[in-house]
């Protein structure tokens, strides 16, 4: 048997922080040498909120660059730009007529960002799960790794395959295979240093609010010298109304690679002067190696468009028949 294949990605909009490498990107590195993986930079998705056209393309490089700066190797993963990929596009008007309305309006992204955009809000943000369904379903994958913000959009997804192999295939011969969601238990939900009940977001107006990957150390000490903390001595994980001390000290765990018993030994006669210093070096140390190889790929003349290249044609000889599958499904046939 061939290996198991996952597809994940992520929106171009900003640098990446450590809610992205932790719910994300860590786990897709892990997950190359067991499955056949799909990872592409979402750039479609990256318009459905106001953008800077200038800054799009060199924002698509620098996610593909952090890809690979944080361990994702072509050798085991194909990397891919989602616009360079048509099929994205088509399949996504495809299952958008069989999507009901009201199951787009029931999505949580949609009503948050929709209430930060007031009036201004696009077709585009209400279908972009549908996009996210297409981009799925076209590789047929048997997990998508992502971060728990995302499971009500891989429900979303399996729910529209569902319902199109209900209504276009064959009792025993579904169109699309219905993929899993892989959500793991740590740093799924990296929450914000400024407000222990909001997830880190890449459009959380505060820069104070996360950690970039390609933070510098200064930056790093900075923002966690001015991180939320609360008064009560010694540290634990846990506590309800400590919602900055347990996520502080789930980051500390996770990127220390220490268990949390240890963890929770080592701190719990801390205060937070005691603690911080300890944190911020323990950012440092993980993020420089990731930095150091994000530089020498982005000054490698060539290598990243090589790369991007053979991503597409890879990608392209996935998707190009699954979409082919559904618009025969749908009744089409092919011109000519
Ligand atoms: P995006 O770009 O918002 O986030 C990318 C990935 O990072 C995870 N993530 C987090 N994990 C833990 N804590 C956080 N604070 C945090 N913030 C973000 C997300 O869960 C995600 O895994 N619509 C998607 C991109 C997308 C996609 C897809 C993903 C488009 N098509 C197909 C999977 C499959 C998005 O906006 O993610």
């Amino acid at each position: 048997m061939g290996k198991q294949r996952v597809l994940s990605g992520i929106q171009p909009t900003g640098d990446l922080h450590l809610g992205n490498y932790l719910g994300a990107i860590r786990n897709w590195v892990e997950m190359q040498h067991h499955y056949d993986s799909y990872l592409f930079m979402a750039d479609l998705h990256a318009i459905t909120v106001p953008h800077d056209p200038a800054a799009l393309a060199e924002s698509t490089r620098r996610v593909a660059a952090t890809y690979l700066a944080c361990g994702i190797e072509q050798e085991y993963a194909t990397i891919f730009v989602q616009s360079h990929v048509p099929a994205h596009s088509e399949l996504a008007w495809l299952l958008m007529c069989i999507t009901p309305l009201n199951w787009l309006e029931d999505m949580i992204q949609f009503k948050e960002k929709a209430i930060k955009q007031g009036e201004n809000v696009g077709a585009g943000l209400l279908c972009y799960p549908v996009l996210q369904a297409a981009d799925i379903l076209l590789y047929e994958p048997d997990k998508v790794p992502v971060g728990e913000d995302q499971k009500q959009h891989l429900e979303l997804t399996r729910d529209i395959a569902a319902r199109l192999n209900y209504q276009f295939g064959q009792d025993d011969q579904p169109v699309l295979r219905l993929p899993e969601p892989m959500i793991r238990a740590e740093g799924a939900r990296v929450m914000s240093l400024t407000d222990g009940t909001k997830k880190m977001s890449k459009s959380d107006p505060s820069e104070l609010s996360r950690i970039n990957l390609l933070d510098s150390p200064e930056q790093i000490a900075h923002k966690v010298k001015r991180c939320k903390t609360d008064s009560p001595r010694g540290l634990w994980f846990d506590d309800g109304d400590r919602p900055e001390c347990h996520n502080l000290l789930t980051l500390y765990m996770i990127l220390s690679g220490q268990p949390k018993a240890t963890v929770a030994a080592e701190c719990k006669d801390m205060g937070w002067g005691q603690f911080k210093p300890l944190l911020t070096d323990t950012l440092i140390s993980v993020l420089a190696p990731i930095q150091e190889k994000y530089h020498a790929i982005i000054d490698e003349p060539g290598y990243l468009d090589g790369v991007l290249k053979q991503g597409k044609e890879k990608a392209e000889a996935i998707a190009r028949p699954t979409l082919e599958k559904v618009k025969a499904a749908l009744g089409y046939r092919v011109a000519g």
